[in-house]
């Protein structure tokens, strides 16, 4: 039976460029990677703010399992559309009666696979305990049967990103970071086999501020007027990562960083 199992992981999606370039290239990519599971971070697939229906139907051929962040609700019709969306996971440390869920369990040529998204509190808006609400979920037995853990970490700062590295070392396979749009370089395999970024980057125009027009962002920070932001269409990336696991152990074997420049 297979024992090596690789994941395609994919920094934030903005707007309809970020859209594009990721339908464009992600069969290439799977290919060249060997890839077996693909998550991709959606919060800003629609116009750089939240998702919805139609933004959801585009993207769902793309990945196994999408996931999300602060802009989770921006597009209000999704309170009543994401429970049809059975890849779509939300983080788990929102409130309990939010709609949608946490995790999903997922299985892929007899190799189950759970996908967390959880949620930082440093400069976010208040939210239950990431560290507690994680580590609830890891002992309450509801995904003792899946070896490789996945945990999309969706925060601010890089200390909260790297406690929680440290805390679920040994304990999940991957703690991937979402959230700031730029890639670190520090990707790593923890002493305990968890892979770890801060930051996996984003998916879409890399000439402007966060993948939106840079004249919009800079007149916000100019005149602290609010202006409407539109997303930018130069310098288009894919950025993200491949993680290779043991799917026995569920250890990391090793993480290697996506930048790839796409053309449209
Ligand atoms: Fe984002
Ligand atoms: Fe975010």
């Amino acid at each position: 039976m297979q024992t090596e199992f690789n994941v395609l992981f994919i920094g934030d999606v903005v707007g309809r460029y970020g859209r594009r370039i990721l339908r464009s290239e992600i069969d290439n990519i799977k290919r060249e990677y060997e890839i077996d599971f693909t998550v991709v971070n959606i919060e800003n697939a629609a116009e750089g703010f939240g998702i919805n229906k139609k933004v959801y139907a585009e993207l769902e051929p793309c990945a196994d399992a999408f996931t999300l962040g602060n802009h989770t609700w921006d597009k209000q019709e999704l309170i009543n559309e994401i429970q049809a969306m059975d890849k779509v996971i939300r983080p788990v440390n929102f409130a309990k009666r939010a709609p949608g869920v946490g995790f999903r369990l997922f299985s892929v040529n007899g190799i189950e696979v759970a996908v967390i998204n959880a949620i930082g509190r440093i400069f976010m808006l208040p939210v239950d305990n990431p560290f507690y609400e994680v580590e609830d979920l890891l002992e309450s037995g509801l995904l003792d049967k899946a070896a490789v853990k996945i945990v999309d970490f969706h925060a601010e700062a890089t200390s909260e990103k790297q406690a929680f590295g440290w805390y679920f070392d040994g304990k999940v396979s991957a703690v991937l970071g979402t959230h700031t749009h730029v890639q670190t370089a520090d990707n790593r395999i923890l002493p305990e086999g968890t892979a770890y970024i801060t930051d996996a980057g984003m998916t879409g125009c890399h000439d402007g501020v966060l993948g939106f027009n840079k004249d919009e962002a800079l007149s916000r920070f100019l005149t602290y007027i609010p202006k409407r932001l539109k997303v930018c269409k130069k310098n288009l990336k894919i950025n993200g990562c491949v993680v290779k696991i043991d799917s026995k152990s569920g250890r990391a074997l090793y993480i290697n960083r996506i930048d790839r420049a796409c053309d449209i």
